[in-house]
């Protein structure tokens, strides 16, 4: 095998590896007795940048196609390993910053080649990955990277609408109207640095206005009204954008306080609610397109879609009503619905290989 392939299975076996020990750890610490894998408090790093950090890495990397592209997570999967082996958060963070640095260059260089405002859009997400991992180098506690940590995540997929919303022409007006949000956003968490609590009520602000500005630009309002995929992947990103409506409230009323009632809602409306959803809704075009993987669709992906958001609902539910027991439950069906949901995936790659093969025979 050549080192560039064995650099992209040892990426892609990491970023699996960060899903599934960063739910595990999550399990944990919402109160599930199970073996322990080491240092449960990196659970955020883990699944923000470990996990998605790498395969958002990995996705600019094929569409930069550059190889020193693919030093950002082949970082970042070495800090997921520095994290399971419950090394020095330090290295960890170090690694991750070396990784979110590079991202950074991966746009200003696609940038030079393509100067359009989704690709800015996702830089600045890029710079809000390094903040976080330089704010948790700096010996912070995980909590106060949240702002960050979800800035990243809200911007690069906002810059991915962006990058599809051109097919529809959106205007400069209402570019201008998200770039305004994505700065509210941004103040916030600056502001949370100084003032966790007023930091975080208007990073929660910024991120309403963007969840309206997605819920009402993004051609998924349009695509809904098709059939098969195309209705699939319009539901699942229209249910994200609601839920990240919902976290923006949440973070304005509750200030993202850890150890507050609202705090698990306000955190998983946002990252499950809003980014998983996004990944479900991505998987029949990101697979492929990274992967080379074949993926015909099949509306059995409704089901664990559905039952996703109804299991969020649950969660947030025991959450707002200070039922600890409907909260951690809820916490365990998010966590059977992911895993129904990637062995769904995995049948439908199979599947999908199967009638390749049998055609170019
Ligand atoms: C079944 C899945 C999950 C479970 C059981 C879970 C559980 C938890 C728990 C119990 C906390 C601490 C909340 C508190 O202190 O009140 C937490 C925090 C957090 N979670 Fe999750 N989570 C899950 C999925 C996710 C996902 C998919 C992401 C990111 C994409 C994520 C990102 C975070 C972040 C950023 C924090 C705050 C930082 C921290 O305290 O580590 N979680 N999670």
């Amino acid at each position: 095998m050549r080192s560039s392939s064995v650099i992209k299975v040892f990426v892609a076996v990491a970023a699996f590896a960060a899903l599934v020990f960063g739910v595990w750890m999550g399990l944990l610490r919402i109160g599930w007795i199970i073996d322990a894998p080491p240092a449960p408090g990196t659970h955020g790093p883990m699944l923000v940048l470990g996990f998605l950090g790498t395969v958002i890495g990995m996705e600019r990397a094929v569409a930069l196609a550059k190889p020193w592209a693919w030093i950002s997570s082949a970082t970042s999967a070495l800090a997921v390993v520095a994290m399971l082996a419950g090394w020095p958060a330090e290295l960890a963070g170090a690694l991750l910053l070396v990784g979110g640095g590079v991202l950074v260059w991966v746009f200003v260089t696609a940038y030079r080649i393509q100067p359009e405002s989704h690709i800015v859009l996702m830089g600045i997400g890029a710079v809000a990955w390094v903040l976080a991992a330089a704010t948790w180098l700096a010996g912070n506690p995980v909590p106060s990277l949240v702002p960050w940590l979800a800035a990243f995540l809200v911007l690069t997929i906002a810059g991915e609408r962006l990058e599809l919303a051109r097919l529809i022409a959106t205007t400069a007006a209402a570019k201008r109207l998200l770039f305004g949000a994505v700065g509210v956003a941004l103040a916030g968490s600056a502001i949370a640095w100084a003032s966790p609590e007023f930091g975080a009520r208007i990073a929660g602000l910024g991120n309403l206005l963007i969840a309206v500005w997605l819920i009402r630009f993004d051609i998924a309002r349009r695509t809904i009204r098709l059939g098969g995929v195309t209705r699939y992947m319009a539901a699942g990103l229209l249910l994200g954008y609601v839920w990240l409506a919902v976290s923006g409230v949440f973070w304005m009323l509750s200030g993202l306080s850890a150890g507050a009632s609202t705090y698990d809602a306000a955190l998983h409306t946002l990252f499950l609610g809003f980014v998983m959803s996004m990944i479900m809704a991505h998987a029949p075009i990101v697979i492929p397109a990274l992967a080379g993987l074949a993926f015909p669709f099949h509306p059995s992906l409704w089901v664990p879609l559905i039952l996703f958001h109804v299991t969020v609902v649950i969660r947030v539910a025991g959450g707002l009503t200070g039922s600890f027991e409907v909260k951690k439950w809820g916490a365990m069906l998010n966590a059977i619905v992911l895993t129904l949901f990637l062995l769904q995936v995995a049948a439908t790659v199979v599947r999908g290989e199967h009638a390749r093969r049998a055609n170019t025979r």
